[in-house]
């Protein structure tokens, strides 16, 4: 009788583990990495190669392109619904408020051609949108990790799904955990990821409201260092849009932990890094990264895993989907 309590309460439990992670949508079955090995053998080499290009030429574009595969997989899974362009029907995703700021949509063009050259209707862009997070990092002198494929691409694109999906910078600690959960990561993914935060740059205006107004009252958020505070002021005057700043300043590469460091002197630029020191798991974290005997100690290792679990979210595979000719449109 014991035995089949304990049988059906184990039952139990792996029923409400199989409806939890249907909601959370962190599955990736049918994806694995070198699903092109045969397919398309070249694939990856020929996404590094433009890439390393288009990096060449503009730095900058490194962050973008990690920032694009995130925002991709957020809303509808990573089935590239980021990179439609809007149709009859309305406004896509790119044409969201959230949008702010997202590039690289040419590199990825870029790559998608030259793949088609190679192995015409193979490859979906929300592989590539994988592999050139990936190469963007690795190329900017940081981390490198294998990159699970075999993604098809989505037909759907709606711009009202971004602000439901998306996480904003003004989100505080516990609607971060909420958002990152809603998606089926932790919050050691939570506090992983957000080490993206090392390359590239926020704007002015993301920041206005933190430095001008941050309770409404015309005040400055007092979680920002003070001189930090008002080394931004100077270059970002009150409702302006620019300049960017660099979201890590002193640092742009991910090999480093560099990041946390600034989180942890109270220099993290966003509202929503700062808040990684207001919960016990995710402040271990940023200490543990930030301190000199443990800086950088398996963060690579951390990045690589909370990517490739970012990678499986809402994936489609087998024979859901599409594999697109051109990114920005449906076949
Ligand atoms: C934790 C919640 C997150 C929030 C609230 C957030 C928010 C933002 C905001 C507001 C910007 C600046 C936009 C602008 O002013 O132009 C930004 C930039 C960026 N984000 Fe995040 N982000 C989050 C997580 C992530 C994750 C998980 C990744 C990737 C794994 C990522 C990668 C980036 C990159 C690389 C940039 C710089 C883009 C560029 O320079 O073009 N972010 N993020
Ligand atoms: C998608 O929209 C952009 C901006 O409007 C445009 O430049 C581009 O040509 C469009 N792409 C395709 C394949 O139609
Ligand atoms: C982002 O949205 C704005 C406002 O709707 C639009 O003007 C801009 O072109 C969009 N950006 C991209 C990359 O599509
Ligand atoms: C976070 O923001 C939400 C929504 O504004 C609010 O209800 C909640 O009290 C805030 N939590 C913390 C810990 O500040
Ligand atoms: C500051 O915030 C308050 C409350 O949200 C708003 O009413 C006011 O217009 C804002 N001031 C500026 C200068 O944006």
């Amino acid at each position: 009788m014991a035995v089949q309590k304990r049988v059906v309460s184990i039952f139990f439990i792996q029923l409400v583990l199989l409806a939890v992670s249907g909601l959370n949508r962190v599955d990736g079955a049918g994806l694995r990495t070198g699903y092109y090995d045969e397919s398309c053998p070249d694939a990856e080499t020929i996404a590094l190669k433009t890439i390393r290009k288009a990096i060449s030429k503009d730095v900058t574009l490194a962050a973008a392109l990690l920032r694009l595969h995130f925002h991709d997989c957020f809303v509808r899974g990573c089935e590239a619904s980021v990179l439609l362009n809007a149709t009859k029907e309305g406004d896509a995703e790119k044409d969201g408020f959230l949008n702010l700021s997202l590039r690289g949509f040419d590199v990825i063009d870029d790559v998608k051609s030259a793949i088609e050259k190679s192995c015409p209707g193979v490859v979906s862009c929300a592989d590539i949108l994988a592999l050139a997070a990936r190469d963007a990092v690795q190329l900017t002198g940081g981390l490198f990790w294998k990159v699970e494929t075999g993604r098809r691409d989505g037909r759907i694109s709606l711009s009202k799904e971004i602000d439901v999906n998306l996480p904003f910078s003004n989100f505080n600690i516990t609607q971060l955990k909420q958002n990152f959960a809603s998606k089926g990561l932790t919050k050691k993914d939570l506090v992983v990821l957000s080490g993206a935060h090392t390359i590239g740059s926020a704007s002015c205006f993301t920041i206005n409201t933190r430095l001008y107004n941050f309770t409404g009252r015309s005040d400055t958020d007092p979680a920002l260092d003070p001189t930090f505070a008002s080394e931004l002021k100077k270059k970002c005057k009150p409702g302006g849009i620019l300049p960017v700043f660099e979201l890590d300043q002193g640092s742009s590469t991910i090999s480093d932990a560099h990041f946390y460091k600034a989180v942890r002197q109270n220099r993290g630029l966003l509202i929503s890094d700062a808040a990684l020191l207001d919960d016990h798991v995710t402040r271990a974290y940023v200490k543990r990264q930030s301190t000199s005997a443990t800086a950088g100690a398996n963060f690579g290792r951390d990045f690589g895993k909370s990517m490739e679990k970012m990678g499986r979210i809402g994936v489609l595979t087998g024979n859901k989907g599409e594999i697109r000719q051109r990114c920005a449109l449906v076949n």
